[in-house]
């Protein structure tokens, strides 16, 4: 058996969404994209190739997982066995780490960290770029959670052009995103099903494609100055924006639930209120609120008493993918 590594990395929120490919094979997006990776959801994992296996075996929160639920890590392992001069099967072993079992294990911490350890124990040492080109491949939002704090993926032509690059890492500005559960489910239709669903069929899609452009050029002045309204603005109507494909998709759906459209309301309220944040949403009902540091208390006590302490995170910016010895 050859030595088994272990990597460490953080998943994502999109301020500016990725939602649609224009390479489904190669997941090259149809949009630039922008993000903040967070420090309380994490995935580890651990990859060692090993002669004496048959097949691979993965296990994710230490449930082995059957050939047909692991077919996304075996097709990413094919890769790294391709790029590398191994041939052997593969050991995984992946943990994810999220404070309550809250739905928010995400495939951008998972594929990170996946491209992060095998890439190592397959042997090739690839720096940061080549790293986030690799992940792209198993997730799109992948790509960016190889860095911390604010990170952009440049949308790109093809495999080499399309990889994310950190716009600022350490983040020196006072800020929370306050994640509120609301539905720990998986969601019913997939990310992957629902963007290309979103490009087929909404005819507001041309128009996305310049709204990213116009909120990427007013987002990343906004995040350097620190301009907590205009990167908060921006962010909500780019979610709300990105959720209008779905219900102008054919057939039309939502990631919405009844509380979502609760929590929404609630978020205006503090706003009214004088406490400033904004909200945006994947695609899931759960609410990613953004905030100063000093409204934490305030927002974590009023969305507690309505939805349940249980259902109330706190993440700051958290860093990059890291190597645990
Ligand atoms: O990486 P995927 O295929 O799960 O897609 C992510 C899509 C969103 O989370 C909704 C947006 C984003 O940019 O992360």
């Amino acid at each position: 058996m050859n030595a088994a590594v272990t990597a460490r990395a953080h998943t994502n929120i999109a301020l500016v969404k990725y939602w649609g490919k224009a390479n489904t094979d190669l997941i090259i997006p149809q949009t630039s994209s922008l993000s903040l990776t967070l420090d309380q959801f994490y995935t580890e994992t651990t990859v060692a190739f090993d002669e004496g296996l048959t097949s691979d075996h993965v296990s994710v929160n230490h449930q082995v997982l059957t050939a047909q639920q692991a077919s996304k890590v075996h097709n990413f392992l094919n890769l790294v066995r391709q790029q590398s001069s191994r041939t052997s099967f593969a050991r995984v072993t992946s943990v994810n780490h999220v404070p309550t079992a809250a739905g928010l294990a995400s495939s951008a911490s998972a594929f990170a960290a996946l491209a992060g350890a095998a890439s190592r124990a397959a042997g090739l040492s690839l720096d940061r770029t080549a790293l986030s080109r690799l992940a792209r491949r198993g997730s799109g939002s992948a790509t960016r959670s190889i860095f911390g704090g604010f990170v952009e993926w440049h949308a790109g032509h093809d495999d080499l052009s399309s990889y994310a690059v950190p716009l600022i890492e350490k983040v020196d500005w006072p800020i929370a995103v306050v994640a509120l559960i609301l539905d720990p489910h998986h969601k019913k239709v997939s990310s992957r099903q629902g963007m290309q669903n979103s490009v087929n069929t909404s005819p507001y899609y041309p128009a996305w494609k310049q709204i990213v452009a116009d909120d990427l050029a007013a987002i990343k002045p906004a995040i350097l100055a620190q301009d907590f309204t205009t990167v908060g603005e921006t962010l909500e109507s780019n979610a709300m924006r990105m959720h209008a494909l779905t219900l102008s998709a054919w057939p039309p759906y939502s990631y919405f639930n009844g509380d979502t459209l609760t929590a929404m309301q609630t978020v205006k309220s503090l706003r009214h209120e004088g406490i400033e944040c904004y909200y945006t949403l994947d695609a899931g009902p759960n609410l990613k609120i953004f905030c100063e540091a000093t409204n934490v208390a305030t927002i974590r006590t009023r969305l507690a008493q309505q939805f349940g302490a249980d259902n109330v995170i706190v993440a700051q910016p958290g860093p990059g993918i890291q190597f645990l010895d």
